[in-house]
């Protein structure tokens, strides 16, 4: 499939052409919710509450509210060092402002996700996202595959390489506070998360004028336990799915959204969401965002832990975990449908 930015960069005059397969018509017919407030808001966790012992218990039950109703929160105090984001922001950035010829050093090999490319195209019919992205295993440290880590502009490998090892001892304490927030042992979910791989995708969607017509990342829901999103400019444009609308995320700076994925529900026995989304694009602004997945333990039999089901009935029947995650790459994208079959 064509890149985008290529394609992007040849449609900006008036009479702009998208591909039909850009096409989408259901982006406008849904409605969307924007400058939102209070109650409706996704809430705002801070991780320095949570780590204070006067102040832990009551930022524990809004974590469980936003878990359960939202599937996603912005964490603030979170502990990653403000250079460390800064330099890995600039230098994604500058990666994706080289030309196209630098930046296909590092494509993907077919059938292959790591590398500079697009994400996963499982059928011929299948409408198209408008945006590029460079995927990378960044964990454990011994998987990485270097042909595919930049090395313009030249400090990149190292802030990935810092970026991915400082929220890395972060990720365990918030899986630690999750099991915590609805009465399981706190080192519950550690057992299938420690030492997993994580993966990073950087995502990167060119501007489009007729931006009602295309969506830079169709709705989904994350397969794995958890992610953790960076926006990287300050270009808003996650939208994420309540009550059958759509709610703008307006991305707080220096703060990660996290949210939960499909692997964490059914763990949780349903106690977290794992919540649709999507991406949309601006008319004249390139957005550049980052997700870090942890994937649980390859030789999972996901269903719901026995901490998470106290309450005695299991709310999903079991499957391996390759095989869901076979169903989520070589399945049309649709919502959550495929958890909605796992549920008893
Ligand atoms: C996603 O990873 O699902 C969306 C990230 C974004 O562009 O906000
Ligand atoms: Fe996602």
């Amino acid at each position: 499939v064509p890149n985008v930015q290529a394609l992007a960069g040849t449609c900006n005059g008036s009479d702009e052409q998208i591909p039909e397969r850009y096409i989408r018509t259901e982006a406008t017919c849904e409605e969307v919710i924007s400058n939102y407030h209070g109650d409706m808001a996704i809430p705002i966790i801070d991780l320095n509450k949570l780590l204070s012992p006067q102040s832990s218990e009551e930022e524990c039950v809004k974590l469980r509210s936003a878990c359960q109703y939202w599937g996603f929160f912005q964490l603030i105090n979170h502990g990653v060092p403000e250079e460390v984001i800064e330099n890995f922001r600039s230098n994604i950035i500058e990666f994706f402002s080289l030309p196209l010829d630098a930046k296909k050093e590092y494509s993907q090999l077919p059938n292959s996700l790591e590398g500079y490319g697009q994400t996963f195209v499982f059928s011929e019919d299948q409408k198209l996202d408008w945006g590029d992205m460079l995927y990378l295993q960044v964990h454990p440290t011994d998987s990485r595959d270097l042909r595919f880590w930049p090395t313009h502009p030249a400090s990149f490998r190292q802030s990935l390489d810092q970026y991915s090892s400082e929220t890395k001892s972060l990720s365990l304490c918030l899986f630690e506070f999750l099991a915590k927030a609805v009465g399981a042992e706190p080192e519950s979910l550690l057992g299938i998360f420690e030492e997993q791989p994580r993966g990073m995708r950087m995502n990167y969607y060119p501007p489009c004028r007729q931006s009602d017509k295309v969506i830079g990342l169709s709705p989904h829901t994350d397969v794995v336990g958890l992610t953790l999103l960076l926006q990287v400019n300050d270009v808003q444009g996650l939208q994420i799915k309540r009550d059958g609308k759509w709610f703008s995320v307006d991305a707080l700076s220096g703060a990660f959204i996290v949210n939960i994925g499909d692997t964490l529900e059914i763990l949780s026995n349903g106690k977290f969401k794992s919540v649709e989304h999507r991406a949309m694009i601006h008319p004249n602004k390139e957005r550049i965002s980052t997700a870090l997945f942890h994937y649980p333990r390859d030789d999972l039999l996901l269903s719901p832990l026995p901490e998470f089901v106290k309450d005695g009935k299991v709310n999903y029947r079991s499957i391996s975990y390759n095989d869901f995650m076979m169903q989520f790459f070589n399945q049309k994208r649709d919502g959550r449908n495929r958890l909605e079959r796992l549920k008893l």
